[in-house]
């Protein structure tokens, strides 16, 4: 079966290339090398030995989008990835956030809804609750006022596919992602952030070998039991799994609602200074770091239950914060070796 992963050579998404290619699927990848390279196909063969068809393609470009369809009609599901992601850029750059997130979103569906079905899969965040008032967070916590365009582009779209849905033969699941960390354990795939990283596992690996002097840890007076913020780490293999099984539930028919949304995380929320001693167990190397004032727009605590995607999608996150700190180190030292 033939499924388009968009933004497939992207950190989640070529982690779930990998997946779905062990589970069997024919994959077609389109993405527009605007944060990614073409080199981690090479690193998708040589974990899966199987190459995916790609096509470099800018999904704003409708026309492009209508002949890519209809060069490939046989794909049975899509699993979008494809998306910017910087909260600080989206701010400086909403109408790049509003057109790269939600006009490409809109060209997949309006081709998906001229199939007489079609199972689509689409990345959220959990930024869709803001500061939820309880932990750990359910999928009926409220969705609050983004704070950022990024994270309005996330609601929209998940608005979007929700109404497209209920008057088409789309199927569809929506992934709230929590903190999504780590590479994958041959080292073969990891993250390649642009330039300085915002978010904080990259930071502390680059702080590590040397690139960066030294990470800034954004609080330690916040209401936490050592005052810095929690969140909820998962290991980006875990993520990309999960991806296949909510595929595999639209495949078989087996959703309950033409929309359905899950939490994904380890269910667990750690604090900046867990993660912190975390890193330095399982690298040996001590850290480098300073507290400083708070970064604006952060939550308190973020962190998932997970109950719903245990129990209905029978998906569960195996790897402990150890496992997926210690795979983006080897990730790093490989990529600076
Ligand atoms: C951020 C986004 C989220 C997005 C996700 C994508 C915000 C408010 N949220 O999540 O919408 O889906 O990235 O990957 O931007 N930290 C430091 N020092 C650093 C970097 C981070 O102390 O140099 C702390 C932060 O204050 C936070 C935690 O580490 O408490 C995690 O930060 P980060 O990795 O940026 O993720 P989020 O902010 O949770």
């Amino acid at each position: 079966m033939k499924i388009l992963v968009t933004g497939g050579l992207g950190f989640i998404g070529s982690h779930t290339v990998v997946e779905l290619q062990n589970e069997g699927f024919e994959v077609v990848i389109i993405d527009n090398l605007s944060n990614s390279s073409e080199e981690v196909l090479n690193g998708i063969f040589n974990i899966t030995r199987k190459k995916p068809v790609f096509e470099k393609l800018d999904l704003r470009e409708k026309i492009a989008v209508r002949e890519f369809f209809a060069k490939h009609t046989d794909i049975v599901g899509v699993i979008h990835f494809a998306a910017s992601k910087a909260v600080g850029e989206s701010v400086e750059n909403p109408l790049l956030y509003y057109e790269n997130n939600l006009n490409t979103l809109i060209y997949l569906l309006q081709e998906l809804q001229q199939k007489p079905e079609a199972s689509f899969i689409f990345s959220s965040s959990c930024t869709v609750y803001g500061q939820a008032e309880l932990m750990p967070i359910t999928e009926n916590a409220p969705v609050q006022q983004a704070m950022s365009p990024y994270g309005n582009t996330k609601q929209i779209g998940e608005e979007i596919i929700i109404d497209v849905a209920k008057v088409s033969n789309i199927n569809a699941i929506l992934l709230r992602y929590f903190n999504p960390i780590g590479a994958h354990p041959t080292a073969e795939l990891g993250e390649l952030p642009i330039g300085v990283p915002q978010n904080l596992v990259p930071f502390i690996t680059q702080t590590a070998i040397g690139l960066r002097k030294e990470l800034s840890v954004f609080g330690s007076d916040y209401p936490t039991s050592d005052g810095t913020c929690i969140r909820d780490y998962i290991h980006v293999v875990d993520l990309a799994k999960a991806h296949v099984v909510a595929l595999q539930r639209l495949l078989d028919k087996k959703n309950q609602e033409k929309v359905e949304t899950f939490n994904l995380g380890t269910g667990t929320g750690s604090s900046v200074l867990e993660v912190i001693n975390a890193f330095e167990k399982v690298s040996g190397q001590k850290l480098n770091y300073k507290i400083v004032a708070r970064r604006e727009g952060d939550v308190v605590e973020a962190f998932a239950n997970t109950t719903k995607a245990n129990e209905t999608l029978g998906w569960n996150a195996q790897s402990t914060l150890e496992e997926a700190l210690e795979s983006a180190w080897k990730w790093e030292k490989k990529i600076r070796s």
